[in-house]
C-alpha cells in the first residue's frame, strides 16, 4: 500500500483547496492508498515568527513529519495573484533543505476562481519542487471557476475534466506503486525546520 498525503495549500477559512482535497481522499481510498490531509491552516505560523530557519523547532518538526513519511504527494493549490499562496512556500521553505522532495513523486491540482484553474500556480510549484528532484507526476489538472464547476461529493460538473482527475488519481497511485516496488523513492526522513 502506498502512503500519500494530500497538502490543501492554503490556511484561507472555507478554502476550495480544502475542499478539493477532501473529495480527492475519498477517491484514492478507493484506490487503496493509505492518505491523508495536510491541511495549512493547521502550519505552526507563531512558532516561525522571527525566522527560524534551521534551528530546533518542534511545531514544525511536529507538522512536517507527515509529509517527510509520505511515499508521494497531491499538492492542491489555489491561484493568488498569479502563483500559489505564501503559506505553501513558507511550508517548503521549513522542510528539510535539500532532501524534503528528492526522489518523491508528486502530483498537481490547481483550481481556481478564474478561466485557468491555477495553471500559472502549478507551473511555478513545478519549478520549485523539480529545482528539488522531486518526480514531477504529468498528468495535472486544473480545475476553472472552482465554485460553479466542482461539487464536493459529486467531483467535477464536467465529464471530461472528471474523468482527467478519475484519471489522475487512478494513474498516480500506480505510479507511485511502481517507482516504490523498483526501490527509487527516498527513503522516510525524520526531523524537519
Ligand atoms: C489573495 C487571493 C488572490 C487571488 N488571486 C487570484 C488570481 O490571481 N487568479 C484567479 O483566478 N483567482 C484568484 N483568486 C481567487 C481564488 O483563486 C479562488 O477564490 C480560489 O478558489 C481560492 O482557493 P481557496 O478557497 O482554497 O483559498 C484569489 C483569491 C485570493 C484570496
Amino acid at each position: 500500500m502506498v502512503e500519500l498525503k494530500i497538502i490543501s495549500g492554503t490556511d484561507r477559512k472555507n478554502s476550495n483547496a480544502l475542499r478539493v482535497s477532501s473529495y480527492l481522499k475519498k477517491q484514492y481510498e478507493k484506490e487503496g492508498a493509505d492518505v491523508e490531509i495536510v491541511d495549512l491552516k493547521e502550519f505552526p505560523l507563531e512558532a516561525v515568527r522571527g525566522g527560524p530557519y534551521g534551528e530546533e523547532n518542534k511545531p514544525v518538526t511536529d507538522f512536517v513529519r507527515p509529509i517527510l513519511k509520505a511515499d508521494g504527494l497531491v499538492i492542491v493549490t489555489p491561484e493568488y495573484n498569479g502563483g500559489y499562496p505564501g503559506i505553501l512556500k513558507m511550508l517548503i521553505d521549513y522542510l528539510p533543505f535539500p532532501e524534503a522532495f528528492e526522489k518523491l513523486p508528486i502530483c498537481f491540482v490547481g483550481e481556481s476562481a478564474g478561466a485557468f484553474g491555477a495553471l500559472r500556480a502549478v507551473e511555478q510549484l513545478q519549478l520549485v519542487v523539480g529545482y528539488r528532484n522531486a518526480y514531477l507526476f504529468p498528468e495535472r489538472v486544473f480545475i476553472n471557476r472552482v465554485k460553479e464547476n466542482f461539487d464536493e461529493k459529486e467531483g467535477l460538473r464536467d465529464d471530461f475534466q472528471q474523468q482527467l482527475l478519475m484519471d489522475q488519481v487512478h494513474n498516480f497511485v500506480e505510479y507511485v506503486e511502481q517507482l516504490k516496488q523498483q526501490g527509487l523513492i527516498r527513503a522516510r526522513l525524520e526531523g524537519g525546520a
